[in-house]
């Protein structure tokens, strides 16, 4: 029976490959794609989530617009890391596929009451602006959601877009505190693991390898957005941050992490955004979310370069 999911996301590169991950695996039912502010601003990342449905050859996925800022603070972007399109790297068609006419909000409102209790997952990839929202309108929703999977946060690995932050939980740390308090099933992938998730030489060379206009798009969005995580960290390729929240709902078993306590810092400048988990235990704060911290690599991106494959 495949898992049935509403992608959240800011595309960003990485959530493109992601949502191509979901949209060529049986394991995931995608009911919907909700765009929220976050690489880029709401009307680029609405485009963009567009234009990768049609690229996987889904113009019949429904793909809605959502908040354009975050619920307290000004809307902060990423055009430095992903391009000023947010899809830098392959030149691209502009979509033809419309946007539904639903606000994204409404659109997760109305299916999770549609929806059998506890059998829809929610995959933000991006500032939880949108889901926040959602819950805040509706509060009966919240109790109907199966399991909340999110890219954000860090803790090891600390900040990506400040010394103390990632850039998801950065951009909306209110909308992050709601959600990360809502007593839903929570599943992180924090800095801690996307970092392990690198874009090599030769995994990059295996998508190309495909051949396919999918796997040449995938290889050229790495090699776009890799360049300031290598010049950075100066490591061996960029994380791959959103796939893994898609690896996990198809694998789960690449991934091993902790089930804590995770809080937002909302008050502080200095430390905006941090996720603050309790990865030793050291206070009796109730665990809340299952925070990963290591995957396989190698299965990851063979499942990955698989599936792609497959379009
Ligand atoms: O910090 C990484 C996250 O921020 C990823 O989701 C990336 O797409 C950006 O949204
Ligand atoms: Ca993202």
């Amino acid at each position: 029976m495949a898992r049935k999911i509403i992608i959240d996301t800011d595309p960003g590169q990485d959530d493109a490959v992601a949502i191509l991950l979901a949209l060529t695996s049986p394991e995931v039912e995608v009911l919907g794609i909700t765009a929220v502010a976050g690489n880029v601003p709401l009307e680029l990342t609405a485009k963009n989530a567009r234009i990768v449905c049609e690229l996987a050859g889904r113009p019949d996925v429904k793909v809605f617009a959502g908040c354009d800022r975050p619920l307290r603070h000004t809307l902060v972007t990423a055009e430095h890391v992903h391009g000023k399109t947010g899809l830098d790297g392959p030149k691209l068609a502009d979509p033809v596929m419309p946007l539904r006419p639903e606000h994204a909000v409404d659109f997760i409102i109305d299916t999770l009451r549609a929806e059998p209790t506890g059998t829809v997952t929610l995959c933000p990839l991006g500032p939880l602006t949108n889901i926040a929202t959602a819950f805040e309108k509706a509060p009966d929703i919240v109790g109907k959601v199966q399991e909340i999977v999110l890219m954000g946060g860090a803790y090891f690995q600390v900040g990506n877009i400040t010394p103390a932050a990632e850039f998801n939980i950065y951009v909306d740390p209110e909308a992050a505190d709601i959600v990360f308090k809502s007593g839903r099933p929570i599943t992180v992938m924090p800095l801690d693991v996307t970092h392990k998730a690198l874009t090599t030489a030769p995994r990059v060379q295996a998508f190309r390898d495909l051949g396919s206009k999918a796997g040449t798009m995938v290889a050229e969005w790495t090699d776009f957005f890799e360049r300031f995580d290598k010049e950075k960290y100066g490591s061996a390729g960029a994380p791959l941050h959103d796939p893994c929240v898609i690896g996990y709902l198809i694998q789960p078993d690449l991934f091993q992490g902790r089930h804590v306590n995770v809080e937002i810092e909302t008050q502080s400048d200095l430390t905006r955004g941090m996720t603050v988990a309790d990865w030793w235990g050291v206070t009796d704060r109730a665990k809340n979310a299952m925070f990963m911290g290591d995957l396989d690599a190698d299965g990851f991106f063979a499942l990955l370069v698989e599936r792609i494959g497959r379009l």
